[in-house]
């Protein structure tokens, strides 16, 4: 399986993966600012066929006027079931990270997660060592909470 950064070309098929693996889903029009105004953010995983298995879909939080640092932020991660627990979302989780620190001089990665997926969160935290900052209440459209997480990026700079 290959990991590689994402095209525009790609945007469908990611779009695809996620409405298949996701109740969260976007425009195209959200995929398309992801891919124009941080292109080194996004990957995708492909078969031998070059069709996506999986994507990161991620993005700068650059707020000017705030004294934040400057951060990476993981909008949306998924992989199709046949394709899980090959350690494909590690290493799109990674080469995502890697271009924050690297590209953008971002100090640390936030994302937010329901409180009830496990798999996402065991890889968050117990894979990659993301801690949880915060429980933002009913933060889904179901109602569900959500977790909160950040990495710190300080040791990839
Ligand atoms: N149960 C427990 N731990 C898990 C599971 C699981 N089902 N899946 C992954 N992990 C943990 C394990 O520690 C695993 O390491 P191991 O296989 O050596 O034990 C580690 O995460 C790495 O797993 P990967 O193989 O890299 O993960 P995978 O490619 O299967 O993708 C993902 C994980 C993205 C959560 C997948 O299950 C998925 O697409 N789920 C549906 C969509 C989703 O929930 N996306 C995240 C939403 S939050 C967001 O997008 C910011």
């Amino acid at each position: 399986m290959n990991i590689r950064p994402a095209r525009v070309e790609d945007l469908a098929g990611m779009q695809a993966c996620n409405l298949q693996n996701l109740p969260e889903n976007y425009t195209m029009k959200y995929y398309m600012y992801h891919a124009l105004t941080w292109p080194q953010l996004s990957f995708v995983a492909e078969d031998n066929k070059g069709r996506i298995v999986g994507y990161i879909l991620a993005k700068m939080e650059e707020d000017t006027e705030s004294e934040e640092e400057a951060h990476g932020h993981v909008t949306s991660i998924s992989v199709l079931r046949s394709y899980r627990r090959l350690g494909l979302a590690k290493r799109l989780m990674v080469q995502s990270q890697e271009a924050m620190a690297t590209v953008f001089r971002a100090s640390y990665v936030s994302l937010h997660v329901r409180k009830s997926n496990r798999a996402a969160l065991a890889l968050y935290r117990d894979t990659l060592g993301f801690t949880v900052k915060d429980i933002e209440k009913k933060y889904y459209a179901d109602g569900e909470d959500a977790y909160a997480m950040r990495l710190s990026l300080k040791d990839l700079a």
